[in-house]
């Protein structure tokens, strides 16, 4: 078996009608060597999703409530969203985490929701420039996983993993590939632990922080990088376009 790359646009809190037309106008007809996921914000979400019915692009939420239903006001839960059809959905940004203070108890709710939901929750990890240059970023990185991902029900579940380094975001400083390759063989090696082998060598792990058109190749081309998350480049429709075309030029990663 195979580890079909996977090419994630995170809009964040950017984008609208404008956005969403040219994505469908340039992307309805395209076809890649990898699934394409486009993660708008929540109001777009339904009508990206009808509007690229005959595409094989997807789409996924940036986000889900930790809660199923109830008096949470502004909230949008896992199963509204399965609902909608979407089929993935972000869980644990930087952001949310730094912003909006979501610790690893809050992710690891919103990793159940998201399996009993059957959405492909994709977990993201990742350490700060602080944690990094005080060598803590495999400890960082381990309770990030161990804790969002404890005691799930792994059967029949499909999940990414995210790796994302803070620094990295936003900062036009991406890691360099051999490093990401050096974390997600360490990530691979954690997955193992939380479980097992085989869906550890299944779980696609992709790589986020100012990843672009001119470095996307090479970042692929890392037996452990099976995939990207683009922020800032994916709001520019051509070159989003052109990362995921990129990801057609690395054979995909052969399992055990
Ligand atoms: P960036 O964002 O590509 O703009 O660095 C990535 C992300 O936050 O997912």
């Amino acid at each position: 078996m195979q580890r079909l790359p996977i090419i994630i646009a995170n809009w964040k809190l950017n984008g609208g009608t404008d956005l969403l037309c040219a994505a469908v106008a340039s992307l309805n007809q395209q076809s890649f060597a990898a699934e394409v996921v486009i993660c708008p914000p929540y109001l777009y979400l339904r009508e990206l999703q009808n509007l690229l019915t005959k595409s094989e692009i997807k789409v996924g939420s940036q986000n889900i409530s930790q809660f199923e239903s109830g008096a949470y006001t502004g909230e949008t839960s896992a199963q509204m969203i399965a609902d909608a059809g979407i089929k993935f959905c972000l869980i644990g940004h930087s952001e949310r985490r730094e912003i909006f203070e979501e610790n690893d108890d809050i992710c690891h709710s919103k990793m159940q929701r998201a399996f009993a939901s059957g959405i492909t929750p994709v977990l993201c990890i990742g350490e700060s420039l602080k944690q990094r240059e005080s060598m803590l970023t495999e400890d960082v990185l381990s309770a990030q996983l161990n804790e969002g991902l404890a005691n799930l029900d792994f059967n029949a579940a499909d999940l990414c993993i995210a790796y994302e380094p803070v620094w990295a975001i936003g900062t036009g400083v991406a890691a360099t590939p051999e490093m990401v390759q050096c974390v997600h063989a360490f990530i691979r090696q954690a997955l193992v632990k939380v479980m097992g082998a085989d869906l550890a060598q299944r779980t696609r792990i992709l790589y986020g922080g100012s990843v672009n058109q001119g470095n996307a190749e090479q970042l692929l081309a890392a037996a452990d990088i099976d995939g990207l998350l683009v922020g800032g480049a994916s709001l520019d429709i051509q070159h989003f376009a052109a990362i995921c075309a990129q990801a057609g030029q690395t054979e995909p990663v052969e399992c055990a």
